[in-house]
């Protein structure tokens, strides 16, 4: 017997509406999935490991809970390998079914996971990689940084080497979307302050035979050098560069990648060293000094700006879930939190841009000791361009 229309909408109405109720219980309850993609092996590998553990102390210090949910962590190691990461990214959508990716170091493996993130509509968190499309033409509301763009650092360095009086300039890096960012930036604010970069040099990424290209340098003889390499690579880029004893006679300027989370391996080579970045180890902020006793209390080292930037990232995650009670069906709500928020940072307070990068101060630091020090603000509340970003 057929039932009347009136009692089958009905049913209908009740069914859904437990349904949907079920739907929001089951989304507020069990662990957050938070996968990381980082690169754990190659030249860039104490930078993933840095993010990974500045998050996980963020979440520590707040019960290991956020937004009142537990989080549970999965990885991936990603090579800073840009041809395996489609692949690598659809592991940590697809067969652990994460509820946030946060990731990555290298802009080329990152341009991938945005737009993997993008299709599959899934929360993207940066912890580092600057590429400067994933806040500008590739923009999208479940997209946010921690971290920079590769314009940010690159732009003040430009204008501070400008500043200096350097009039001719020598650029040097490896030839992806970083490097040619970056050099980029710079020239922007170095000629833009009256100097001219007459050489532009790279090498293949991560790759370190750099002594041709120190020979070239030494010919050329600039009035300063600007170079983009971190990790590994810049442990040896900046010791060879002083073995070919060109630091004495041409000064070698860089974001502060150059010299971050690595000042112990380059020893002597790099003391006096001048960079642009978001970040100071020596930084006397309660904020600062709080974070620091922390990482090194937990870790038993130091903390650089990449642990700095993937414990910003959890504190991002934080607010948009703690603005949703935990909640990740109410997405719209999470993702307008997470660009909200102003960032508690140990960098110094920054708030988040419309196309979801920082606005920060950019400092000039000086490598002495094992620190990068605090020298003055090279520009104060940078903000990207943003350029081709339409939200
Ligand atoms: C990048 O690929 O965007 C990148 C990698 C390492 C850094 C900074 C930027 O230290």
């Amino acid at each position: 017997m057929r039932l009347p229309l009136r009692l089958n909408l009905t049913h209908l109405a009740t069914a859904t509406l437990a349904l949907a109720a079920f739907g929001a219980h089951a989304q507020a309850t069990g662990p957050v999935k938070v996968g990381f993609m980082l690169p754990y092996t190659g030249t860039y590998a104490s930078l993933g490991n840095m993010i990974e553990s500045g998050f996980k102390l963020y979440v520590q210090e707040q019960g290991g809970k956020l937004g009142g949910r537990e989080i549970q962590y999965f990885k991936v190691d990603d090579e800073s390998e840009p041809s395996k990461a489609t692949d690598n990214v659809g592991k940590l959508i697809k067969r652990d079914n994460v509820d946030v990716l946060v990731g990555t170091v290298h802009s080329g493996v990152a341009l991938a996971m945005a737009k993997a993130a993008k299709e599959s509509n899934t929360l993207l968190i940066i912890p580092n990689a600057g590429a400067d499309a994933i806040t500008g033409a590739m923009c999208g509301a479940n997209i946010v940084r921690s971290s920079f763009s590769n314009w940010q650092p690159a732009y003040a360095m430009g204008k501070v080497a400008a500043d200096k009086g350097a009039k001719k300039a020598i650029t040097i890096t490896w030839n992806y979307a970083a490097g040619a960012e970056s050099v980029k930036g710079f020239t922007e604010a170095f000629e833009k302050g009256g100097g001219k970069v007459v050489k532009d040099l790279n090498l293949p990424f991560p790759g370190v035979e750099f002594q041709a290209l120190l020979t070239e340098i030494a010919a050329q003889k600039p009035d300063a050098v600007y170079a983009f390499f971190a990790g590994g690579g810049a442990v040896k880029f900046v010791k060879d560069y002083a073995a070919a004893g060109l630091n004495k006679a041409i000064p070698l300027y860089g974001p502060g990648f150059l010299t971050d989370g690595t000042l112990e391996a380059q020893g002597a080579a790099a003391q006096g060293m001048l960079t642009t970045l978001h970040y100071a180890d020596n930084l006397d902020t309660p904020r600062n000094n709080a974070f620091r006793k922390s990482f090194a209390l937990t870790y038993k080292s130091q903390a650089d700006v990449y642990a700095v930037q993937g414990y910003d990232a959890a504190q991002i995650l934080a607010a948009g879930l703690n603005a949703v009670k935990g909640d990740l069906s109410k997405r719209d709500a999470l993702t307008a939190a997470m660009r909200k928020v102003v960032v508690d940072s140990p960098r110094g307070k920054f708030t988040i841009s419309p196309a979801g990068n920082p606005v920060q101060d950019i400092y000039l630091r000086e490598a002495r000791g094992n620190n990068n020090e605090y020298r003055s603000i090279a520009i104060k509340a940078l903000a990207d361009p943003a350029r081709g970003c339409k939200l």
